[in-house]
């Protein structure tokens, strides 16, 4: 299946609840993900996961925001046709107005040096 490539400008951004349910989409993830929005709140995250995404990189993510840091890192996702896409991503944890924990996720146009290093730390063939 083929790579879809961001726009220099595009932010993709999601935010889940405290089980990493959807519960926030832009407009920007719903086109590259070709999910709508209906069809992305409520599900879990991993609606988007590529199995080429190693199950370390997402208990690191998970060790980190649940301790309060601040993780970035290089992920490929999956798209509903089963193309695949290539983000920088940040995610943290912050409170809504609640005080209710939630997962906020904002991703940017790698760089094709980061793809690369992605590809050789993950061990797959480009
Ligand atoms: C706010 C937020 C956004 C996330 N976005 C993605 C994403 O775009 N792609 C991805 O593979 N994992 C993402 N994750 C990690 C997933 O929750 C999940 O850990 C990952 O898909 C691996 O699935 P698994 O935990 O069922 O193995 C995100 C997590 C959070 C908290």
């Amino acid at each position: 299946m083929g790579e879809i490539k961001l726009k220099k400008d595009t932010l993709i951004v999601s935010e889940t609840n405290d089980k990493g349910i959807i519960i926030y989409a832009n407009e920007e993830f719903c086109k590259i993900s070709g999910y709508s929005k209906d069809e992305l709140i409520g599900q879990d995250n991993n609606i988007v996961r590529h199995p080429d995404m190693p199950k370390e990189t997402s208990l690191e993510l998970w060790n980190a925001i649940q301790a309060g840091e601040i993780w970035n890192g290089i992920v490929k996702n999956k798209t509903k046709n089963g193309d695949f896409y290539w983000l920088n991503a940040t995610a943290y944890s912050s409170l809504d107005a609640k005080g209710n924990k939630r997962y906020i996720s904002i991703r940017i146009k790698p760089t094709d040096k980061e793809i690369k290093n992605a590809i050789l730390l993950y061990g797959l063939s480009e």
